[in-house]
């Protein structure tokens, strides 16, 4: 059956609630000198404890409160869906922020629908993202608006007016691979030129809350897997944004390119060329 306003509503307050509560974990929980418990995809991939507790928070929340919905998480949480909506959670976005205490890290929190293992076949209906540090906490459902709430305040979020890339500032990011990073920083070098400036923040679900609140004007990123964007993208759109990937295909792991359309259009013709 079709998701009912009163449906997505619900899972708009999940996400927050559940956001809300692993980003209290890793905040209160952070130990004074993070340790890292592994390595990933090469050394400087790293995993922390903390990484692997806020994940199972979220997995533990879902199997209370949703136990038909499935999950997809960074540390590995995996579980197919017998109801169609299947959650993509980051347990922490940024990483590498947190261990260096630098804060600018999110938790993230998306439910879906579609094959969320096959890139364009499913799309994010809820989503939240916060900033434990800050107590930001962007969350948007779909066809509700995106919003930002700040303790008591709400605020509604709209994409950047800026339509001149010359005078626009572009986030981006970078994978862990070395050979990866080579190539991302050669599409920087044909980009550095044609904007205002450009950050490295350091956390892709936090790059696009920043695009959905007009702090960045446009993003691009390639490498990113399903966690790092699902609410994040949600969040834009309904910030008035748009996201796509590489040639108009859907955004996936290949590039997101998200921002107002008409940056979008003149950034995509620069990294497509
Ligand atoms: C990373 C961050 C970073 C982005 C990387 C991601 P993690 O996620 O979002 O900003 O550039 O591509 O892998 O590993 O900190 O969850
Ligand atoms: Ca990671
Ligand atoms: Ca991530
Ligand atoms: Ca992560």
């Amino acid at each position: 059956p079709p998701l009912g306003p009163a449906d997505l509503s619900t899972l708009e307050r999940i996400a927050c609630e559940l956001a809300t509560e692993a980003g209290r974990l890793i905040v209160e929980e952070r130990p004074r000198h993070v340790d890292v418990a592994a390595t990933k995809s090469t050394g400087t991939d790293v995993v922390t404890v903390m990484d692997q507790r806020s994940e199972e928070l979220l997995r533990t929340r879902l199997e209370e409160l949703r136990p038909q919905d499935g999950l997809l998480g960074e540390e590995g949480g995996s579980k197919e869906s017998s109801s169609g909506i299947t959650w993509v959670v980051d347990p922490i976005d940024g990483t590498v922020n947190y261990l260096y205490d630098i804060p600018a890290y999110a938790v993230s929190v998306a439910a879906c629908v579609g094959d969320v293992s096959v890139a364009g076949a499913w799309h994010t209906v809820a989503g939240a993202v916060i900033n434990p540090v800050t107590g930001e906490l962007f969350h948007a459902r779909q066809g509700g608006g995106a919003f930002l709430r700040r303790g008591e305040e709400l605020t509604l979020l709209n994409v950047s007016g800026q339509r001149d890339l010359a005078l626009s500032l572009l986030g981006t990011g970078f994978g862990y691979a070395a050979q990866k990073r080579r190539e991302q920083i050669s599409v920087v070098a044909a980009i550095i030129g044609e904007v205002r400036d450009i950050r490295r923040i350091g956390s892709a679900a936090l790059d696009l809350c920043s695009v959905a609140a007009g702090r960045l004007d446009v993003y691009y990123e390639s490498g990113l897997n399903a966690w790092d964007q699902a609410a994040g993208q949600l969040i834009v759109t309904e910030a008035g944004g748009v996201v796509r990937g590489r040639h108009g295909a859907p955004a996936g792991k290949e590039l997101v390119i998200a921002g107002p359309d008409p940056l979008v259009t003149d950034l995509a013709a620069l990294i497509d060329a």
